[in-house]
């Protein structure tokens, strides 16, 4: 029987920390969802004692994940140890995350506590966490500028407090393939009880080595690999999940290993976060990038045709993408449309489908072809808007200097209309929409991007708006580029306003 590996992901907390990859609690619920679909073992769900709101939507993701584990994250203190417990108690399987640097870079400039105070607090927190939650991590931060007799002074002391697994990271993406193996079987080696408690792996990509290195912690005897979907994360981001996944599937002769990821889900997991956080993927990334299964010199296509072998070590499907793109077109009918969203793997209610057909035919009418990434971006779009409190009806803008906006929005069954110049027209839309609702937002990140190749693409509107000096994301899609940006500027202000509410309603302030 192959070893197991465990997969924790770590997108909604390490890779949220990324730049402009920040979610509000609905969007972390639906990614947590489709990474429990995805088959992962352990969710992190986010570092609780860092604002209300990321301790709410900690609760919210452990009060729905019922068969992965889920993780808070606390650093090695009292105040955030009891925080994150608090935040994971309503899990079915709660895992506690703390961690204290070990090396002395860390200790000196960050910490300024000597080795002695280190190994007490490790010891401290460990025993805090055990005593609250029954699985305990515990993460020695920086391992691999750590001295590794220190390491695994550090590591004997947490496993002696009731740790159950211990994760050495790789926390600056500093270390190499071979430097890590040698970390793992030194401190497995010399860390007396390793034989108790399950070694994790938790890599960075600065040096483009954070797959590399999961793996030669694998050999080396890690069982756990923290990753994330399209490696987001911190600066140059995390072990990517699905290039780890895949290099242990496909090289199954290097690497005997089991996991429990369902493959077929990647595709769909990495579109979704892509559309929730606006961070797009590079059409070369390994897996998931537009480019990774296109063969595009003849010689290749004529190896392929004679058989795919040649020049294909996986195939599309087995990361759930369809070697042939169906098109759809106004013709495919409702019924075609749920079919494919079927295929692709999205369970829609009869509701979703319903809204869902009405924007498909508002699409096929403008555009003849309507493509899988296409549907996808409806779908998040669709979703998006069963949170909506204003509905953009239309809006009509003219160029010039200054730009000037005609912007028709719904609240309910109320109309509201308004216009309002600015510098440029999609400045000139959003500013419209502020003084319909009464609010006033300050765009501070906006990106645009075809859906799918040819002229008549659908845009794809990306946002980050502070209002009340707040960051909110939106998206939105249209084959209409102005009425794509304001749809994303709406769909931030809606998120806004929604929060606004549950406040409001809680009795909060904020
Ligand atoms: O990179 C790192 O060291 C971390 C720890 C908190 C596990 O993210
Ligand atoms: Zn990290």
């Amino acid at each position: 029987m192959p070893d197991r590996i465990e997969i924790f992901d770590t997108t909604l907390r390490d890779g949220e920390q990324s730049p402009g990859a920040s979610m509000n609690e609905q969007e972390k619920v639906q990614m947590a969802l489709q990474l429990e679909r995805l088959g992962a073992d352990i969710l992190e769900a986010g570092f609780p004692v860092a604002s209300q709101q990321e301790f709410d939507g900690v609760r919210k993701v452990a009060g729905v994940i019922k068969k992965a584990r889920v993780a808070g994250l606390a650093r090695a203190l009292p105040g955030d140890i009891e925080r994150a417990a608090q935040s994971i108690e309503v899990a079915e399987r709660p895992v506690l995350h703390t961690f204290i640097a070990t090396s002395d870079i860390h200790l000196k400039h960050k910490l300024r506590m000597s080795r002695e105070q280190v190994l007490e607090a490790a010891d401290k927190a460990v025993r805090l966490a055990k005593s609250l939650i029954g699985r305990v991590e515990f993460s020695a931060e920086d391992s691999t500028r750590s001295d590794l007799e220190y390491l695994a002074q550090v590591v004997q002391v947490a496993i002696d407090a009731g740790a159950d697994v211990i994760n050495l990271p790789d926390t600056v993406g500093y270390t190499t393939p071979d430097e890590i193996y040698a970390m793992f079987r030194y401190v497995i080696s010399n860390a007396p009880g390793s034989e108790k408690v399950l070694f994790s792996s938790h890599n960075h990509n600065d040096l483009g080595l954070a797959v590399a290195n999961a793996l030669a912690a694998v050999r080396a005897g890690a069982r756990q690999i923290e990753c994330t979907v399209n490696g987001i994360g911190e600066r140059a981001g995390n072990t990517s999940l699905e290039e780890v996944v895949m290099a242990m599937k496909t090289r199954r002769d290097q690497y005997p290993y089991e996991c429990g990821i369902v493959t077929e889900e990647i595709t769909k997991s990495s579109r979704l976060l892509s559309n929730i956080t606006g961070l797009v993927i590079p059409y070369n990334k390994p897996v998931v990038g537009r480019n990774a299964f296109a063969h595009e010199a003849g010689i290749h296509q004529h190896g392929l045709i004679a058989n795919r072998l040649t020049y294909e070590i996986m195939t599309p499907e087995s990361v759930g993408r369809s070697r042939s793109e169906l098109v759809l077109g106004k013709h495919s009918g409702r019924h075609g449309l749920a079919k494919r969203c079927q295929e692709l793997g999205y369970d829609l209610t009869e509701q979703e489908i319903s809204q869902l057909y009405e924007k498909f035919i508002g699409l096929a009418d403008r555009k003849k072809e309507v493509f899988d990434d296409d549907l996808r971006v409806l779908i998040v779009t669709t979703r998006d808007e069963s949170f909506e409190v204003y509905h953009l009806e239309q809006v009509r803008t003219t160029g010039g200097d200054p730009a000037m906006a005609l912007v028709k929005l719904r609240k309910g069954k109320q109309e509201f209309v308004d216009t309002a110049t600015g510098d440029g027209p999609v400045d000139a839309a959003c500013m419209a929409v502020d003084r319909i609702a009464g609010v006033n937002g300050r765009l501070q990140e906006f990106s645009l991007r075809a859906a799918t190749p040819g002229k008549d693409a659908l845009g794809e509107a990306h946002v980050a708006v502070e209002f009340n000096g707040r960051a909110y994301t939106g998206t939105g899609a249209s084959t209409d580029i102005i009425e794509a940006a304001t749809q994303a500027y709406l769909s931030a202000l809606n998120k806004h306003l929604a929060l606004r509410e549950s406040q409001a309603t809680e009795g909060k302030t904020g």
